[in-house]
């Protein structure tokens, strides 16, 4: 009679196998995703399959309670020790011997989906470049001298099929002891860039281990330092830390740190150790955050801009402040994280760094373009990138182009006279009430406004310790929908105003937006200097937009996504009385969160994803704000509120 048929499922993968073949082989043979550790041992339970009894008629086959065979001892011992769920059974124990319906559930599947919720929710399929492997090695023998990593070797060829492999010194080091202590049996973390390719061995424990790795999801911006570790077989984040840059003590925005190298005999070094010591630290904090070994790391993404992207990877970024700002390289960077400076992660640990656009369109905007994927969307997009510097991207399915603006540090609240980080305590939104010309805010940590009961007690604890971005930007745009700022930005006087609260300042006007100096507490005004800083800025980011939407031809955009921790917590109305984005409905208006950190997540978790932006890289088009004269031109006509003459028809509306 015939060999009996089996049917996976999800995949619909079918095909016959002789009796007696155990799952997992039949899944290989068939091509069907279906984990495994430990090489079929019985130890791992990364193989489990949920066998589905009864008549499966769109299948065409009837399955027999008694279609997979009894369960063997090694079956049986991982149960009687660790337990399978009721209906589980362990794919690589489990032979077929009649026809059978077998599903492998998502938690079995090394490429499972993972959707993420974003405007539009996607799913990533897992694809990481690191995997778990356990191996049995033989034991040395005098009448066949080869080394330990020779026989190791063997071992993967044999029980794997993995033919090359290489181990770096760290690991090398490590390895002979470590074979002792498993009594030959080890779990190795095996790297390959893509499929195919010869294999890394990163990291090596004794005996079996159970994972799970991790990966570091780093997005290294000029001014904060955000990471996120990422767990390699689920895709979710066990924790996030962030530091300030440390670089900041060089040059608060990226020119001033380029200068720094140009004028300073061995800046460059300098900014790169501080920057590499900084990291190495957050890599500790971050596993201890997530309560795991921090030699559980086993890769590392950065995405950064182009100046950053140079001082990290130790290339002085000199060519970077001229033009025609050549990089050292474009393309993505894959080397040892030990390279970098991470002593506390795995040995061999890998550091991936994203593809660069060109000039100063670097990783950051790459990542953002991986995450939000512009050259798939069906109407015309404006992805803002918000921080010391814009990362803007505008384009379709038809054409993607790129640039980036100085747009310098005031979003993020420096340089503004009561500025601080986003923090409990500061003021994160402002009103005005336009007859009373009376503010009330609501400062983080706290669900109330200002005028509300309660308020007084709920923020006792932080105090009101300044203004963040997000704060700055409302009490502006309020500021001048209250007739408190003209179309220039220019502050007017209490008797022009009609309030005391604008309150004179030198030659200048501020506005009292707070004050607790009676009961010790801050001064907190907005300042004719703060006008200024946030036109600046605001400026800068418009007329980045506007350089794009003048290369592409067009006078409007479809949709605005806001991106960046901070543009997460923008107003869209308030950014539009600002003219910090062109007019659009304002229900065009979207928040991506942190766009540039979930594309390097996503570059972690998959290397076809790490392709893909390799090769969409040199699709994008990148324009050079520095050197474009129309730039000069829509950064002066933007500096007005909202701007001196694009019409804001929406803002009438
Ligand atoms: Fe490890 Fe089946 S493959 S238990």
């Amino acid at each position: 009679s015939e060999d009996p048929l089996v049917i996976f499922t999800p995949s619909g993968k079918r095909g016959r196998v002789p009796a007696g073949t155990p799952v997992l082989t039949a899944a290989r043979q068939l091509g069907v995703d279906l984990d495994s550790v430990c090489g079929g041992r019985g130890i791992c339970s990364k193989c489990q399959v949920a066998p589905a009894y009864g008549q499966f008629s769109k299948h065409g086959v009837t399955v027999a309670e008694d279609a997979l065979g009894p369960w063997n001892a090694v079956e049986q011992r991982y149960h009687d020790k660790r337990g399978l769920a009721a209906g589980r059974r362990l794919g690589c124990q489990a032979t077929i011997e009649r026809d059978v319906v077998i599903d492998v559930p998502p938690e079995s599947q090394v490429h499972r989906q993972v959707v993420r919720k974003a405007a539009a929710v996607r799913a990533v399929t897992m694809d990481p470049a690191t995997r778990l492997v356990m191996v049995d090695v033989a034991e040395p023998d005098m009448h066949s001298p080869t080394g330990d990593f020779e026989r190791l070797r063997r071992a993967l060829l044999d029980q794997w099929e993995i033919g090359e492999v290489t181990a770096d010194l760290p690991i090398l080091s490590r390895l002979q002891p470590v074979l002792r202590k498993g009594e030959w049996r080890v779990t190795l973390a095996l790297h390959q860039p893509r499929e195919g390719a010869p294999a890394r061995i990163t990291e090596i424990w004794p005996g079996f281990f159970e994972g799970p790795l991790y990966g570091l999801a780093i997005d290294l911006g000029s001014t904060t330092i955000a990471a996120h570790l990422t767990d390699l077989v689920t895709g979710g984040v066990t924790a996030s830390a962030g530091v300030m840059n440390p670089q900041i003590r060089f040059g608060e925005d990226l020119m001033s740190r380029v200068s720094y190298s140009m004028m300073n005999e061995g800046g460059a070094g300098e900014m790169t150790r501080a920057v590499r010591e900084a990291l190495d630290r957050l890599s500790v904090e971050i596993a201890t955050e997530g309560k795991i070994d921090p030699g559980q790391i086993v890769e590392a993404v950065f995405v950064c801009n182009p100046v950053m992207h140079h001082l990290l990877l130790g290339i002085d970024p000199v060519e970077l402040g001229q033009a025609p700002f050549a990089l050292a390289t474009s393309d993505s960077v894959e080397i040892a994280a030990a390279e970098l400076g991470l002593t506390s992660v795995a040995p061999g640990a890998r550091a991936y760094v994203l593809p660069c656009i060109a000039g100063h369109v670097g990783a950051d905007a790459a990542a953002v373009a991986l995450s939000e994927e512009p050259e798939a969307s069906e109407d015309l997009v404006l992805i803002v990138d918000v921080g010391t510097n814009a990362e803007i991207l505008l384009g379709d399915r038809n054409r993607v182009l790129a640039c980036s603006s100085p747009t310098g540090p005031a979003f993020e609240g420096a340089q503004i006279s009561a500025g601080q980080r986003a923090a409990p305590g500061a003021i994160e939104r402002v009103r005005i009430d336009p007859e009373t010309k009376e503010p009330r805010f609501k400062v983080i940590g706290c669900d109330l406004w200002s005028d509300e009961p309660g308020f007084d007690e709920a923020t006792a604890a932080t105090g009101i310790t300044g203004i963040c971005g997000s704060g700055i930007i409302e009490a502006v745009a309020e500021m001048r929908m209250a007739g408190l700022l003209d179309t220039s930005g220019l502050i007017g006087g209490a008797e022009a105003t009609g309030t005391p609260r604008s309150v004179a300042e030198g030659r200048t006007h501020a506005y009292l937006l707070h004050d607790a100096t009676e009961s010790g507490g801050p001064r907190i005004t907005v300042t004719q200097g703060d006008i200024r800083a946030i036109q600046l800025a605001k400026s800068a980011l418009y007329a980045g937009a506007r350089l794009l939407m003048d290369e592409r031809g067009v006078d409007e955009v479809d949709r605005v996504v806001l991106a960046g921790a901070f543009g997460a917590h923008i107003s869209p109305q308030h950014a539009m009385v600002l003219g910090m984005i062109p007019d659009v409905a304002l229900d065009k208006v979207t928040s991506a969160g942190n766009a540039a950190g979930t594309g390097a997540r996503i570059a972690l978790c998959s290397r076809a994803a790490r392709a893909k932006i390799e090769a969409q890289v040199r699709r994008i088009t990148k324009v050079e704000t520095a050197i474009e004269p129309r730039f000069q031109e829509h950064f002066v006509a933007a500096n007005a509120i909202p701007h001196a003459t694009a019409p804001y028809p929406h803002l009438r509306a």
